[in-house]
């Protein structure tokens, strides 16, 4: 053992509370010495020093997570005229985040119909991930007929991005995952996480606030074979700028050519254009044939964001690689959480299933939808008029709970300091936290800082 010097205070320390409290290990770790032997305290010590002191010393500190870390300091503001634009998820009028009347009808049912509550399967309940994939490739989609589409229930659509992450990983050792730039700040950590190598594709035009949607095509067509592309399905997070039908229909023949494997994020499902065009990529996949992953979530479509809904689907070749395929995802849960939760799945399964509560929901969903698109006109009527050398008009086009502002991150801090509007520093916005009483409060806001 090499030199050894601790301090006065951690000498102290360890006397008077390491040596008590790891008596046990203590003795077990040194049974035939006794304290009268001088090499006891040489070898003690810094044993005790290391248990007590040096643990944890490399573990580095956590910056925070951009979203969730703005979304906590806006708790803090003390500001009463405050405006919380940072994290996703929609706000009613009321700056409320609503408790769906579907949602609840259907949550008076299944607790009034609860039994036992036992585990879930590894890949979750049967009904909800029937109308999982009823919900994403309509009911009669030849893929499900043929057995070919295996779907478990997720902690949420993360759940089901580090699910789907694990799984690349294990079966594509050496891939890239390819996600557009700009995506959500949390896809590169999952991915990451995963051991995946993360790169991105041309996505976002910062000068037209729309769609690069040549160079992206351009990129992909380079892509390495087997590489994942991250694509969202609909109302791309962060920037709102999605791809039209057109588009994916131009899109497809490169992945297929290039033999990339497609993982849609669809965490939007409804707030696009409709709950059935919004999954327009989805079933475009399916029709064409190629093997993709979409990891979907309830968290917006059902204002369900706690109760963690959400799953993963794997379009694969045939019914055979599905039986492996479901077996390997089992498997993973199993070494992760062992299964998922059981309340909000169900709630979720008795909205898509049952017909009166179905019909309530989409027309619920189209209400949201359409209070965002108020709010973007509201938003492009008072900065257009403040600011009329500026072109804001993609507040119109881009689609979604998000857009895209162009502010940069200083003036994101000077609108978050001095106005107390809270926005990401990469400059996303979440229209749906506005309302008819702060609208025009942020666009005065915004207009200042533009100046
Ligand atoms: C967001 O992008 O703000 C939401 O999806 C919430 C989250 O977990 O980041």
């Amino acid at each position: 053992m090499g030199a050894f010097f601790i301090g006065r205070k951690s000498y102290l320390k360890i006397m008077f509370f390491s040596l008590p409290r790891h008596s046990h290990a203590l003795k077990a770790k040194f049974p035939a010495q006794s304290l009268g032997n001088k090499s006891l305290w040489c070898n003690m010590l810094p044993w005790l020093f290391e248990l007590e002191i040096v643990m944890f010393h490399h573990v580095e500190p956590y910056a925070g997570d951009p979203i969730l870390s703005l979304n906590e300091a806006f708790g803090k503001d003390p500001r009463t005229d405050k405006i919380n634009l940072s994290i996703g998820i929609y706000f009613d009028d009321d700056a409320k985040i609503p408790m769906l009347p579907s949602v609840r009808a259907a949550e008076l049912k299944v607790v009034a119909e609860a039994g036992a509550r036992p585990y879930l399967p590894m890949e979750g309940a049967a009904n909800f991930r029937t109308a999982v994939q009823h919900l994403l490739f309509g009911a009669e989609h030849a893929a499900l007929k043929a057995g070919r589409v295996v779907t478990i229930q997720t902690v949420g659509s993360s759940g089901g991005l580090k699910v789907g992450a694990d799984f690349i990983k294990r079966y594509f050792p050496n891939t890239t995952i390819l996600v557009s730039d700009p995506t959500w700040d949390n896809h590169r950590a999952v991915f990451e996480g995963s051991g995946l190598t993360v790169q991105t594709y041309p996505y976002y035009d910062a000068a037209t606030g729309g769609l690069r949607f040549d160079a992206m095509l351009q990129a992909l067509s380079k892509a390495e074979k087997h590489s994942v592309v991250l694509l969202h399905a609909c109302c791309h997070n962060p920037t709102g700028v999605d791809l039209t039908d057109v588009q994916w229909q131009q899109l497809l023949p490169v992945l297929q050519e290039r033999e990339l494997i497609p993982f849609l994020d669809l965490a939007y499902q409804g707030y696009g254009a409709s709950i059935a065009e919004d999954a327009f990529a989805v079933r475009l996949f399916a029709d064409s044939g190629i093997s993709f992953l979409v990891a979907n979530s309830f968290s917006k479509s059902m204002s369900l964001y706690g109760e963690r809904c959400g799953a993963l689907t794997i379009v694969c070749p045939d019914a055979a690689q599905a039986v492996n395929v479901l077996g390997q995802l089992k498997a993973n849960v199993r070494r992760n959480y062992s299964n998922p939760p059981m309340h909000g799945g169900q709630l979720v399964a008795r909205v898509l299933t049952d017909p009166e509560l179905r019909a309530m929901w989409e027309a619920e969903v189209v209400a949201m939808r359409d209070r965002i698109q108020l709010m973007r006109k509201k938003l492009f009527d008072v900065l257009s008029a403040k600011l009329p050398g500026r072109d804001v008009s993609y507040f119109l086009t881009q689609r979604g709970m998000f857009s895209y502002t162009g502010l940069s991150p200083e003036q994101c801090d000077r609108l978050k300091e001095e106005f107390g509007v809270y926005i990401l520093r990469s400059g996303r916005m979440c229209v749906a936290g506005l309302n008819s009483r702060n609208v025009e409060a942020t666009a005065n806001a915004m207009a200042a800082v533009l100046a």
